[in-house]
């Protein structure tokens, strides 16, 4: 996403502190215990701006959130509208997707929402897709068995993509649409899905759920398989 500088980032960061977890490896394994009375924990990887996160956590109160985006100019507007809307439910780290194994334990996670990653077409940069090979192992390892990834695009090409990932990941897909809103609006969207929309994109959509065979390849924590690849 590029974006304008945002000015005053320091001091806007500091007065949603409440909000911003800085060190999510202390809470690793431990989100539960130290954030209690939630019945689910759901994380978003690339929040953006965090219009769909602040507007599922304001519906679910039960179920508490994290949103993930590494870039903190973008992020400072999801986290201003949640302390705008008070919400206790939820909280923002500005780090990046390859750290995940750091922040969370094993079957820790009920729910992963990505939400029009990055496409990073051509096949050079193929790694980088947040639903490749790279990412899918760690997904399965920090999430529970009949956990599930919900996934949004308007990349046509980056569906189809994942769709072969997933599956050869061995998730399970369901609720597989190439035209999300054919019949109105479903759903919270994002910031990216409301101006798509608005532009009549067609938007995908599928749910694809760990069904609990994890690889015994997959990585622990601290391990290197999700290198951060250079910009
Ligand atoms: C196309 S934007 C979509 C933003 C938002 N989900 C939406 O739909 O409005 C993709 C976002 O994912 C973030 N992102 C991409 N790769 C990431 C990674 N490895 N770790 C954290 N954030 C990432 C980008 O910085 C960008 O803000």
């Amino acid at each position: 996403m590029r974006m304008r500088k945002k000015r005053n980032l320091i001091p806007r960061m500091e007065r949603c502190a409440a909000l911003l977890v800085k060190e999510p490896a202390l809470h690793r394994s431990r989100w539960r215990s130290d954030f209690p009375g939630f019945q689910e924990l759901h994380l978003e990887i690339g929040c953006g701006r965090g219009r769909f996160t602040v507007e599922i956590a304001k519906q679910n109160p039960h179920v508490f959130f994290i949103a993930i985006e590494r870039v903190a100019d973008a992020m400072i507007i999801g986290l201003e509208r949640a302390m705008e809307e008070g919400l206790t439910n939820i909280r923002f780290i500005t780090q990046d997707a390859s750290n995940l194994l750091e922040f969370f334990g094993e079957g820790e996670l009920d729910r992963i929402y990505l939400n029009f990653s990055d496409p990073w077409p051509g096949k050079r940069h193929a790694k980088r897709r947040l639903t490749s090979e790279r990412f899918l192992p760690v997904y399965k390892k920090i999430l529970r068995p009949g956990g599930a990834i919900h996934f949004k695009t308007d990349n046509n090409e980056l569906f189809e993509y994942s769709l072969g990932t997933f599956q050869e990941a061995g998730f399970a897909l369901s609720e597989i649409t190439r035209n999300l809103h054919e019949r109105g609006p479903v759903g919270a969207m994002t910031d990216y899905e409301m101006k798509f929309h608005a532009q009549g994109v067609s938007i995908n959509r599928c749910v694809a759920t760990f069904i609990g065979e994890r690889d015994e390849a997959a990585p622990d924590a601290g391990a290197e398989q999700t290198e951060k690849v250079d910009e």
